[in-house]
């Protein structure tokens, strides 16, 4: 065996793997140190992630947990006794608390294990060929490993690779972001109902654009597929977070998007913002049926108002048909809207 070759086109792979968006029909690439359980099979993958981090300034937040959500999309099936494995540099301490976040959008979570360097979740069921999504809980370390790369691996019961992505870059730490985990509540859980939906961004520090985190002009909250964005009802800043007296929040119906503006155009001065919770509220229509596969909502806090430059995208973990709601306090005659795309500002 030439492991020079080996390892060499490894280095190529990897890097052709960073350059290039998903692609299909790839090889994967075996690991010279225990090549023995990675045979060649071909792949078809479509990994995302999100990952919320941020730098402790303070000793008081060292180690703060934060969720990191993987998504991905397979076209295997893993039979019950299969294992999904994520691989990450040592510095990530990952855990198998469900309190600190461990939560699987799907069935058949037999077990977590912690590993020196990643994770490992233990199935009970099948997974057949679609998307899935997980979340899981994080220990931040303090600082951006050199090498800050993911693979994620599915393994059938005998411990073989029957799909994977390898070398996922992985998101880099963030001074200075002193947010707690934002939290996502909504009025009712009933399948098809109109509901209001709140995101509560947790400032634990004065957000001063003069900081390190720099200056952010935007948030911007995704909703997940399946769910109606309702354009036609207005944002509501029950926090007094700081924005434009008019015109402050835009609705992307097609997009699912809720953007909220902290400054009226580019040029303007960029407020401070307090430590303070601030709730967003906006209106969803929920399902008919299904809760979407990848059941995972992001706030991102963007340099730029149309939210092309993100600095960071924190996940949320999304709710279940059934789950409680908060009680609404105002009734509303809701609008609903059909068809094309319409952005709607606030006058
Ligand atoms: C390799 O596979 C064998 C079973 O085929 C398993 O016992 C062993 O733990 C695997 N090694 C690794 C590193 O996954
Ligand atoms: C990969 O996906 C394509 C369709 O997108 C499918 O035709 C092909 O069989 C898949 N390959 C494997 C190995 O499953
Ligand atoms: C899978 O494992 C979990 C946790 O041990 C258990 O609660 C569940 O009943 C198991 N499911 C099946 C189908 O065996």
């Amino acid at each position: 065996m030439h492991h020079t070759a080996l390892i060499f086109a490894c280095i190529l792979l990897v890097q052709k793997l960073r350059s290039c968006p998903v692609k299909k029909f790839r090889v994967y690439c075996p690991r010279p140190s225990n090549a023995a359980n990675y045979s060649v099979a071909w792949w078809n993958y479509s990994v995302a992630w999100w990952i919320a981090l941020r730098v402790a300034l303070d000793a008081r937040n060292a180690k703060q947990v934060v969720h990191v959500a993987v998504s991905f999309q397979t076209s295997q099936t893993i039979l019950s006794g299969g294992v999904i494995e994520v691989v990450a540099p040592a510095v990530y301490g990952f855990s198998c608390d469900a309190a600190d976040g461990l939560k699987l959008f799907f069935a058949g979570l037999q077990s977590c294990e912690t590993l020196d360097e990643g994770f490992r979740l233990m199935l009970n069921q099948s997974v057949s060929p679609g998307s899935y999504a997980f979340l899981i809980g994080m220990r931040t370390p303090s600082f951006t490993p050199y090498t800050n790369l993911f693979d994620l691996l599915l393994k059938d019961l005998e411990g073989k690779v029957v799909d994977a992505r390898l070398a996922l870059p992985g998101p880099r730490l963030i001074p200075g972001l002193t947010l707690d985990l934002p939290v996502l509540t909504f009025a009712r859980s009933q399948p098809g109902s109109d509901a209001e939906i709140r995101v509560t961004l947790k400032v634990v520090q004065t957000l001063d654009p003069l900081q390190v985190l720099g200056p952010f002009r935007s948030v911007q909250i995704a909703v997940p597929e399946r769910f109606t964005l309702i354009v036609r009802e207005p944002v509501t800043n029950y926090d007094g977070l700081p924005t434009p007296e008019v015109s402050w929040y835009h609705l992307y119906f097609l997009e699912k998007l809720v953007r909220v503006d902290l400054v009226a155009d580019g040029a303007e001065e960029i407020p401070q913002i307090p430590a303070k919770d601030y709730r967003l509220g906006f209106k969803v229509r929920l399902p008919e049926f299904w809760m979407p596969s990848v059941n995972v909502w992001t706030v991102s806090l963007c340099r730029d108002l149309s939210c092309s430059d993100l600095i960071t995208s924190l996940p949320m973990a999304g709710f279940e048909f059934g789950d409680p709601g908060f009680e609404q306090e105002e009734a509303h005659d809701w609008w609903r809207v059909g068809g094309s795309e319409v952005a709607l500002e606030a006058d």
